[in-house]
């Protein structure tokens, strides 16, 4: 069976296009397909910002042709999982629930992980070096995603 991984931040051009390559270099697509949505609508159908695309092509990974959209409703049920960046990105999806089992299928990326960073901290507004560090940090969350989920 395939599980359907989507991965969510504020704007779906910084951290969540990065997430959804790097888990997809990681993955099998006949066993887990990734997709990528953000909570706002500001950069609907834009690429990714030049700096996520920078790092990831660092380490070999082409998120150049994403287009962002904006996370919905439907998206509930059509993914297992929902991965959330940060706190404001899993309470506005939370908000947006109706029932238990589609509050079950959002998580904090980094709650995969063992480090004391619960968030993902947005890059948008720093420097590269920012980029850097959130790469690492979703590289980790999605290392450990490949191995559960094969
Ligand atoms: P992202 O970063 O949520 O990682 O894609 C951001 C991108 C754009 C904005 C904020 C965060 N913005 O305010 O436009």
């Amino acid at each position: 069976m395939q599980t359907k991984v989507l991965m969510v931040c504020l704007g779906n051009i910084c951290r969540s296009p990065l997430a959804e390559g790097i888990l997809k270099s990681k993955t099998d697509s006949d066993k887990v397909f990734v997709d990528s949505a953000g909570t706002a609508g500001y950069h609907i159908g834009n690429n990714p910002d030049i700096r996520s695309i920078a790092v990831a092509n660092k380490y070999g990974i082409d998120i150049s042709g994403q287009r962002c959209r904006k996370f919905s409703y439907s998206d509930f049920a059509q993914f297992d999982i929902i991965y959330a960046m940060d706190l404001n990105n899993y309470h506005d999806i939370i908000a947006m629930t109706n029932d238990k089992n589609e509050i079950e299928k959002v998580k904090l990326l980094l709650a995969e992980v063992s480090t004391p960073l619960t968030e993902v901290p947005d890059p948008y507004y720093g420097g590269e070096d920012g980029f850097e560090k959130v790469y690492k940090l979703i590289d980790q969350a999605c290392s450990m995603i490949a191995k559960k989920l094969g």
